[in-house]
């Protein structure tokens, strides 16, 4: 059972996860999960590091990670694609800058869904751009985009993007065909890049799914740069392996004249971690999802017990919670007094942008025993 964690041995693992906040606090903020990396990766990886061959030219290798990716895409969301359009980068965010950098002007705007990761406002800020928020809706049925001001700050002249977390973090919402289909219709009317983060891909709950926003048309293929990974879904973030994908005859030659030494050697462990998840993980992601899927909810029972103020929207993708702590009266940063007197670490709604005034994220990626020790501490302390 994937959930069946040995907490001890979860408390005391390396990375900043359990090691920041010193293991008497209940870590439950950053989006690494408690779970064990799955053997076949782990095998893998010891495998190679035992067989040595560490030095110069690994990342070079014929690891078939571009063939891993596309048979991945075509099994797993039903999206063509060539290999030949696919690069490889080490993690998400550098290929947000180096797309931001290499496809938008210097001082343009890009259109972000608050609340959101918090890397998208600084990789948009570090890169000399301009981020401008259409925040979510929050409707009677879930998160929903708004997409009246969204045609109003698309026409915009300074706006040069439209940046998707797809699926969303924080708020854990899936778009569907149509949302997709509209956000395409207004970049292509407004002459706008779509960026479309999708880390989160594989942890989408029945009956949501995952639709690569390329994936929807040739319209879609030809406005959309992807960016995706597979640390998120094995739990190996550390690994730094992701890509970047465009098959649009306008985005990918400039995209593809960066200088490799501007990238660098992409880590030979990650790429062969990434195709041994990829080779192997379909039953793993299964179980993984849902074990999850059993989380979200419980999460919901937990809190309606323990702190019936709090908020909470189980989300459609991700191991990550949304908690609306406003009527607990903490103020704008329940987040550090859930820590300071609960000692429970949870990433603070601020970091997310204004919307996340009283809010906490809360990732229940953990065992049922752990979800329900966090949510006991976060009620003994107000
Ligand atoms: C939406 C989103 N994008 C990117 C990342 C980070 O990816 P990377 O570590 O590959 O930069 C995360 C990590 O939580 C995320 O949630």
């Amino acid at each position: 059972m994937i959930f069946d964690l040995d907490l001890d041995r979860v408390r005391n693992r390396p990375g900043i996860k359990w090691e920041r906040h010193g293991n008497d606090v209940l870590s439950a903020w950053v989006a690494d999960m408690d779970v064990e990396v799955p053997d076949f990766i782990t095998d893998a990886v010891i495998e190679r590091i035992k067989a040595g061959g560490l030095g110069y030219g690994f990342y070079d290798e014929p690891i078939p990670v571009l063939e891993a990716f596309q048979t991945r895409m075509s099994h797993a969301f039903n999206w063509d694609v060539e290999t030949s359009d696919v690069l490889r980068v080490h993690d998400v965010i550098q290929g947000l800058e180096w797309v931001l950098q290499t496809l938008t002007p210097a001082d343009s705007s890009i259109v972000v869904q608050t609340p959101i990761y918090p890397p998208f406002y600084s990789s948009v800020e570090g890169t000399g751009r301009n981020w401008l928020a259409n925040p979510l809706l929050e409707t009677d049925h879930g998160w929903a985009l708004d997409f009246n001001h969204l045609e109003e700050v698309a026409a915009r002249n300074d706006v040069s993007a439209l940046l998707l977390c797809h699926p969303h973090n924080p708020c854990g919402f899936v778009m569907d065909d149509t949302d997709l289909a509209q956000i395409v219709d207004i970049a292509d009317r407004n002459d706008l890049l779509v960026i479309s983060d999708e880390i989160h891909c594989d942890l989408v709950y029945s009956p949501n799914k995952h639709i690569p926003a390329a994936s929807i048309s040739d319209l879609a293929s030809e406005r959309t740069v992807t960016i995706t990974a597979a640390t998120k879904t094995f739990n190996m973030a550390g690994l730094r392996m992701a890509f970047v994908h465009t098959s649009s005859d306008r985005y990918s030659p400039p995209l593809k004249e960066i200088s490799t030494r501007m990238i660098g050697g992409i880590n030979g462990l990650g790429q062969i971690a990434t195709v041994a998840g990829w080779e192997h993980g379909d039953e793993w992601i299964s179980e993984l999802v849902e074990g999850l899927d059993h989380n979200r909810h419980l999460l919901s029972t937990l809190l309606n017990e323990h702190l019936p103020q709090v908020r909470y929207r189980p989300p459609q993708a991700t191991y990550l919670s949304w908690l609306d702590c406003r009527d607990l009266n903490l103020g704008d940063d329940p987040a550090e007094i859930f820590l300071s007197r609960g000692k429970v670490a949870l990433n603070s709604g601020l970091a997310f942008g204004s919307e996340g005034a009283g809010f906490v994220r809360l990732n229940f990626a953990t065992s049922p025993e752990m979800l329900a020790m966090l949510v006991e501490r976060m009620a003994s302390s107000i």
